[in-house]
């Protein structure tokens, strides 16, 4: 299925570049649950592309949504005393969705801008406080945060943030257990409250291999943050806007952040942008008074008009169809599925909460060699750490369309053995 002969400039994320020159999937439209490609294969999309295509792909109202903003205005930025309507108008939206009451948001581009953003904050947060030691990080083991500066120095997957020279790109960072709350408290401990501005985590933990939370862990985060004044911000670049069957797994949770990041679901990729919402305890001091502070961070793509747009007619499909409903009701859906991968000899382990899933191959089986043979039987399935596969379906999809990912999981990865036992 390799195409797109002849196009050698763009240097693709991720990617050991010379392998991917002889076999690029160039994708050229989407319909639903589906993408096609330049060679006229129609590709089931078990992962939502990168956990972003909530809604399905070729949805022509977000085409007209965009066409529309732009007719109109392209965008007008948001620095200073300026703003564009449709940013004030998702900024009310998406504060009245926050699990706390009375947020306010900042945009930027995307899920590492957000991390960028509310990194930034939290230690100014405590500059302004008068506690100016407050300024370590915590992430949890395996996390995913973007790749921007932060995100990189932060990233819990090792490989992520090797080779620029020093272990943390932006120096106060430190990693936290990702399942036992007891060595996160000896953590904490160690390095002191005292200098900790932050824990930062992944409700579920995505491309760390799927990892939902051990009974007890995101609320024993709070419960430390609180008791050792920490910020905790939950990063819900994944989780966000409806794929645990709530609209913010800090809502399943039962988590009151002070930050919350959100990209991807808030235009289900139909344009770039992310945000953050922020709680009063941050935000009041920068909102009120002649000696109220600047947050000096911003973008020119803050607010975007355009995307805003895009994103205002998302969260209408999310609402108009009920879509998160249909996430939460597709949580069984997908375990019943995943019943044949748990009982199966080549699946490990399958981990799932919500509306997505990691199912972790035997380490006998080649992850890789069983989403090339899954795109030859026309699924798209992606590996993460820990030779896991993952499913994330946009929410349209239907049940025998969950079904059939799953057996191509499964007939795939027997191909993929008996193809390594013949060689
Ligand atoms: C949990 C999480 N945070 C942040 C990011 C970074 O988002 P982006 O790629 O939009 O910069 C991602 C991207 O996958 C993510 O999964």
């Amino acid at each position: 299925m390799a195409n797109s002969a002849g196009s050698h400039a763009l240097w693709s994320a991720q990617a050991h570049m010379p392998s991917v020159l002889q076999r690029r999937v160039e994708i050229v439209g989407g319909d639903g649950a589906y993408v096609t490609t330049s060679t006229g294969e129609r590709l089931l999309d078990a992962t939502a592309g990168l956990w972003h295509a909530n809604v399905g792909h070729g949805r022509e109202e977000l085409a007209q949504a965009a066409y529309d903003q732009i007719s109109r205005l392209e965008t007008y930025h948001v620095f200073g005393r300026f703003a564009n309507d449709a940013a004030l108008r998702l900024a009310d939206r998406v504060a009245g969705y926050a699990p706390f009451a009375d947020a306010r948001v900042i945009f930027g581009s995307g899920g590492s801008d957000a991390v960028d953003t509310a990194c930034k904050l939290a230690r100014r947060h405590w500059q302004l406080e008068g506690k100016p030691s407050k300024k370590v990080i915590l992430s949890r083991e395996y996390a995913y945060h973007g790749l921007h500066a932060f995100g990189t120095s932060i990233a819990g997957l090792e490989p992520n943030r090797e080779g620029y020279g020093s272990d943390s790109l932006v120096p106060e960072t430190a990693r936290i257990d990702s399942v036992d709350i007891g060595k996160v408290a000896m953590t904490i401990d160690r390095l002191g409250a005292s200098n900790i501005a932050a824990i930062l985590a992944e409700p579920v933990i995505g491309t760390g291999g799927v990892i939902p939370p051990p009974p007890g862990y995101l609320e024993g985060l709070q419960r430390l943050a609180a008791e050792n004044e920490i910020l905790l911000i939950a990063d819900e670049v994944i989780t966000g806007f409806g794929r645990t069957g709530a609209m913010f797994a800090c809502e399943r949770f039962g988590l009151r952040p002070d930050m919350l990041l959100m990209a991807k679901g808030i235009t289900s990729g139909y344009a770039p942008l992310g945000g953050i919402l922020v709680a009063p305890r941050i935000w009041e001091r920068f909102f009120s008074g002649q000696q109220a502070p600047v947050f000096r961070h911003g973008l020119t793509y803050s607010g975007h008009a355009m995307a805003c747009a895009v994103a205002e007619a998302n969260l209408d499909i999310l609402s108009r169809e009920d879509l998160v409903s249909r996430a939460a009701g597709l949580e069984g859906v997908l375990d019943q599925a995943l019943g044949q991968a748990r009982s199966h000899d080549l699946v490990q382990e399958v981990r799932q909460l919500g509306f997505l899933a990691g199912v972790e191959l035997a380490a006998a089986v080649d992850a890789d060699a069983v989403a090339d043979i899954a795109l030859e039987r026309g699924v798209i399935l992606r590996i993460l750490r820990g030779n896991t596969v993952q499913i994330s379906p946009p929410f349209v999809i239907d049940e025998a369309e969950i079904a059939t990912i799953v057996a191509a999981l499964l007939d795939s990865a027997e191909e993929a053995v008996a193809h390594q036992r013949a060689s």
